[in-house]
């Protein structure tokens, strides 16, 4: 089965393309310009930028993948604040013309989006209202809709605050940031105040390939199974790697003047998932035990 993953230079599609090439199927990353990350598989790259309709149209009469992965985004809340025309552009309007795309070849379409739909009182089902708190989770809740609304039978999935593995010519994770202080013996601030369940990336991946084998359709929560802090989750990283835990300074979301508006308690249900796809989370503390080994 041919399978297009987008966003192929980022953190969650490179798993993707890296878990599901090595599950034997036929996958095409597609990235903005050229390849850059060095992962331990081998599949096709193509070039596509996402909000040129002619760009992703060369794409699909070249490759006509059966199943389209749509993880491009523009992902970081900070730059969507800053820049809100093309968060639209990247998030919403890429979504569309790539929905629209795939309605022509007949592609089944699953698209990443995330817990930031979501306001307070997490964690969240996925029957629960959407009420994102700042415009990345606007933005994300708008392509929501927008896909939906071209292709009723497309998947959603929705994973929160990602981590796992780091290869060469990618970026890191919140737990790599925190290992790479660590290890430079540097001071670090964490926040105590705000609650996430934090997803293993290799779980989404079994997730989705579920997803595919099964023919589902409809919204799934796949993340991680612990609600934790991002402080907690600074200590267990110490922990695994043994390092000095007494560098990482509990701190709470009022000390950071960020501008982003982030909820105190996000996080997702995983019950849904864990009944239809038989989807098995790991803890935190395994996930970043694999993470660096
Ligand atoms: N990371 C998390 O904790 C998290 C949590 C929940 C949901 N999600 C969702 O999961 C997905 C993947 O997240 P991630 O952290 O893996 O993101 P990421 O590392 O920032 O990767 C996103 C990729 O999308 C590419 N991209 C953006 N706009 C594009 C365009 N117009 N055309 C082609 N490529 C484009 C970027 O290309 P360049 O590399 O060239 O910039 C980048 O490689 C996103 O949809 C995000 O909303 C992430």
């Amino acid at each position: 089965m041919k399978i297009a993953i987008t966003g192929s230079n980022g953190f969650l599609a490179q798993h993707l393309c890296v878990f599901l090439a090595q599950q034997g199927f036929e996958v095409i990353g597609c990235g903005r310009g050229m390849n850059r990350v060095q992962s331990p598989a081998t599949f096709a790259y193509h070039s596509v930028e996402l909000t040129d309709v002619s760009s992703i149209r060369r794409f699909f009469s070249l490759v006509q993948p059966e199943i389209i992965i749509h993880t491009a985004a523009m992902s970081k809340p900070d730059e969507c604040l800053q820049n809100p025309e093309a968060c639209l552009l990247h998030n919403v309007t890429a979504t569309s013309l790539l929905a629209e795309t795939a309605q022509l070849y007949n592609t089944k379409f699953i698209f990443s989006s995330t817990d930031f739909i979501f306001g307070e009182g997490g964690p969240h089902s996925e029957t629960d209202q959407p009420a994102p708190l700042n415009f990345y989770g606007e933005s994300k809740w708008m392509a929501e809709q927008a896909l939906l609304s071209i292709l009723p039978d497309a998947v959603i999935f929705r994973p929160v605050f990602i981590y796992g593995k780091q290869w060469p010519g990618m970026r890191g994770s919140f737990i790599h940031w925190v290992a790479n202080a660590l290890q430079a013996n540097k001071p670090i601030k964490v926040v105590t105040d705000q609650l996430r369940t934090p997803t293993f990336a290799p779980d989404i991946c079994k997730g989705i390939t579920t997803i595919i084998h099964t023919n589902q359709t409809g919204i799934f929560h796949l993340a991680g199974k612990d609600i934790l802090s991002p402080y907690e989750m600074a200590l267990a990283v110490a922990a695994t790697l043994r390092l000095d835990k007494n560098l990482i300074e509990p701190v709470t979301a009022d000390s950071f003047p960020e501008p982003v508006k982030r909820a105190q308690k996000s996080g997702l249900k995983i019950d849904k998932a864990q009944r239809l796809l038989a989807y098995e989370a790991t803890s935190f503390e395994e996930g970043v035990r694999m993470s660096f080994t």
